[in-house]
């Protein structure tokens, strides 16, 4: 080449390389970014973190005995979003299982989605499993996300590569990031002035027993009460609805009809009473400590909860329960722990709890306390051990209403691990309980231990935790599936028991700091509270009641939402279909209808559809949101809805 023509190709070249540079499109030279150089901490796993070249156990990635240089070890579930714009033109990558796990519950599902569109799924894949290839054209695609799913196994050895895993990238660099912002949307319509009575329509009792109850009505102030055929031992203050008393001496069922009146209309609501053995007959409302407070708790606190469930509204719907979680007694080294006569001593944080019970009390609401049958409680306090008729006697004495009885340090005391041992201790708290006389609720806490849904009705357990603590699990999901599975057991007065609603500002169980605002997104806060709804479980909030914002409340307090849980019947919904991204549950009502929640466990909104022939119904039905209160139509075999990503459509449907 002569001198001069390279001198003008090269000005011509760096021209060009400047016009096109101008123009924005220099990058057209290709270039490749391994997703391994991505912010791998946005990639979510199910166990373990993410690692980058390295199989999730920090090993040589391996699929199918093919090894990689470069790539992602991952774990599933996982999902990892990553942000395009438009810069990206291809991915491709292989996925399988990693050669560290030969367990052959090893089974895992890759997804692709692009723009919320499906662009790869690898079907169900396997330990030693060949690597499948993937190859993507992402031309104008703004967002994609990875997704790796246990294939309905559950998670055990679910070691997932992403091996090779590149971008060919002719603009701006793909970014790892969070999944999209939500912002929050209020469903729950606002009450109307006229007044409207909720809570449940049955009521357990035992004979003779001292008796509280507050009309829980929203509706302007003032408003007054009434009660047709109210047991002669009972008493309703007309203008607060606080009904105190006895229950009558008499067992059988007491048709009361409760009713309110205010400037801008009236209502009614039937009450029945049931003077026998078991109490509960709906799942129990309220709020509890631990998740706000935990060793902190003191008597104000517990104050401020009732004044806040009175002020903020919710005890307009129905929760009534104030409950002190551990860290009321007294610690190791605050001796005595019991008087002389071994009444058990609250520490100094609960001055006077005759004061505080009657506090609760005066608002309409109820008290609960919580020990263990162990001679400490998990946090360190001091437990119930030996002690069990008089601390049970006294918390009646004290005026408890409910009690939380906490395995913790019982398992250093139980000679094996047989049936008999895990349900010693329970019986013999529910047989001291049955014949204290106070009405309170038995909640029995023991993490689901030998399977205590097939035998928490026998010890009189009005309640039983089906898991380990929500707050240390990953999440309300894998909870709440856990828990689905026993809905045979839950029935009036006995209730699976999925753990606290833990929305709000709220506490990490790890650290057992000050509250943070809940990091579920809106959409999942309503897909765990219609799931707890659907479940018949107890809803006991756990979060700040001095910081409830109206969407918090708006989550809490939907009385059609509420109305499902109490349902007389008692039944636990159950789930009909189940896929990788989304679950129907269903659950029958008195009247006859069907509460049906379609929750999608997806990372992109779906379309689903319910057939009449999963729900066991036919004909024309009429479906209604219940987070709206809205009728959405009738429809004759089936019913199709767009559900948001990780998010709820809960509905009633009704001949
Ligand atoms: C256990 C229970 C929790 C809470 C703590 C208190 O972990 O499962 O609900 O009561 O103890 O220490």
């Amino acid at each position: 080449m002569k001198r001069g023509l390279f001198k003008s190709s090269m000005i011509y070249g760096i021209t060009l390389l400047m016009v096109c540079f101008q123009g924005r499109i220099v990058a057209k030279t290709n270039s490749s970014v391994w997703l391994s150089s991505l912010d791998l901490s946005k990639m979510t796993t199910g166990w373990g973190k993410a690692q980058a070249d390295k199989s999730i156990t920090q090993q040589k990635l391996s699929i199918g005995g093919v090894t990689y240089e470069k790539g992602v070890g991952s774990h599933a579930p996982s999902v990892m979003h990553i942000k395009l714009n438009k810069g990206t033109t291809r991915f491709t990558s292989f996925v399988g299982v990693d050669d560290d796990t030969e367990h052959p519950n090893a089974s895992v599902v890759f997804k692709i989605y692009a723009d919320n569109k499906a662009v790869f799924n690898s079907g169900v894949m396997k330990a030693s499993d060949a690597p499948k290839k993937v190859d993507i054209d992402l031309k104008g695609a703004k967002r994609l996300i990875l997704i790796v799913n246990a294939a309905g196994d559950g998670i055990s050895y679910d070691h997932a590569d992403w091996a090779m895993a590149k971008f060919e990238v002719s603009g701006t660099k793909p970014v790892a990031v969070g999944p999209p912002a939500e912002k929050e949307y209020i469903l729950t319509p606002k009450p109307k002035p006229a007044p409207k009575i909720n809570g449940p329509k049955v009521f357990g009792t035992r004979p003779g027993n001292p008796f509280i109850y507050r009309i829980p009505a929203t509706g302007k102030r003032p408003m007054t009460f009434s009660a047709e055929n109210l047991p002669p031992s009972m008493s309703l203050d007309v203008n607060s609805g606080i009904i105190t008393g006895h229950s009558p001496a008499k067992r059988g069922d007491y048709k009361i009809t409760l009713n309110a009146k205010n400037a801008s209309g009236t209502d009614s609501r039937p009450f029945k009473l049931v003077v026998g053995d078991t109490l509960a007959l709906t799942p129990p409302m309220g709020w509890n400590s631990w998740y706000i407070h935990y060793h902190r708790v003191t008597d104000a606190d517990m104050r401020a909860a009732a004044d806040a469930m009175i002020d903020s509204g919710m005890a307009d719907y129905g929760y009534m329960y104030v409950n002190i979680d551990d860290c009321w007694s007294k610690k190791k080294n605050d001796t005595p722990y019991r008087d002389e006569c071994e009444a058990i001593l609250p520490n100094a944080k609960f001055p006077d709890m005759y004061a505080l019970t009657d506090y609760i009390h005066s608002k309409g609401l109820r008290a609960g306390i919580y020990t263990s049958p162990g001679p400490w409680n998990c946090a360190g306090y001091v437990g119930s051990f030996q002690h069990e008729q008089i601390d049970a006697q006294l918390f009646a004495e004290w005026g408890f209403d409910f009690l939380k009885y906490d395995w913790c340090s019982y398992g250093g005391h139980a000679v094996d691990r047989s049936r008999y041992e895990y349900v010693k201790p329970y019986a013999l708290m529910g047989e001291i309980l049955r014949n204290v006389s106070r009405d309170m609720v038995y909640n029995l806490c023991q993490y689901g231990m030998d399977s205590v849904w097939q035998w928490g009705a026998d010890v009189d357990g009005n309640c039983w935790r089906t898991t380990g603590d929500l707050g240390l699990m990953s999440s309300y999901l894998e909870v709440g599936l856990s828990n689905a599975r026993h809905y045979e057991y839950a029935k009036p007065g006995r209730w699976n028991d999925p753990d606290y609603i833990l929305i709000g500002w709220v506490g990490n169980a790890h650290a057992q700091g000050e509250g943070v605002k809940t990091k579920l997104t809106p959409s999942q806060q309503y897909q765990y509270m219609s799931m707890w709804s659907l479940m018949a479980a107890p809803l006991i909030f756990s979060g700040d009641m001095t910081k409830l914002d109206d969407f918090t409340l708006n989550v809490l307090c939907n009385h059609e939402v509420i109305d499902i849980n109490q349902d007389p019947l008692g039944k636990q919904g159950r789930i009909v279909e189940q896929t990788d991204e989304y679950f129907i549950m269903t659950k029958d009502l008195e009247d006859g209808s069907k509460a049906v929640g379609i929750f999608n466990t997806s990372e992109v909104e779906l379309s689903i559809n319910v057939a009449w022939k999963t729900l066991d119904i036919q004909g024309t039905q009429t479906v209604r949101d219940v987070w709206r209160q809205k009728d959405i139509g009738t429809f004759s075999k089936e019913y199709q809805t767009n559900v948001p990503r990780r998010g709820v459509s809960f509905v009633r449907i009704s001949q």
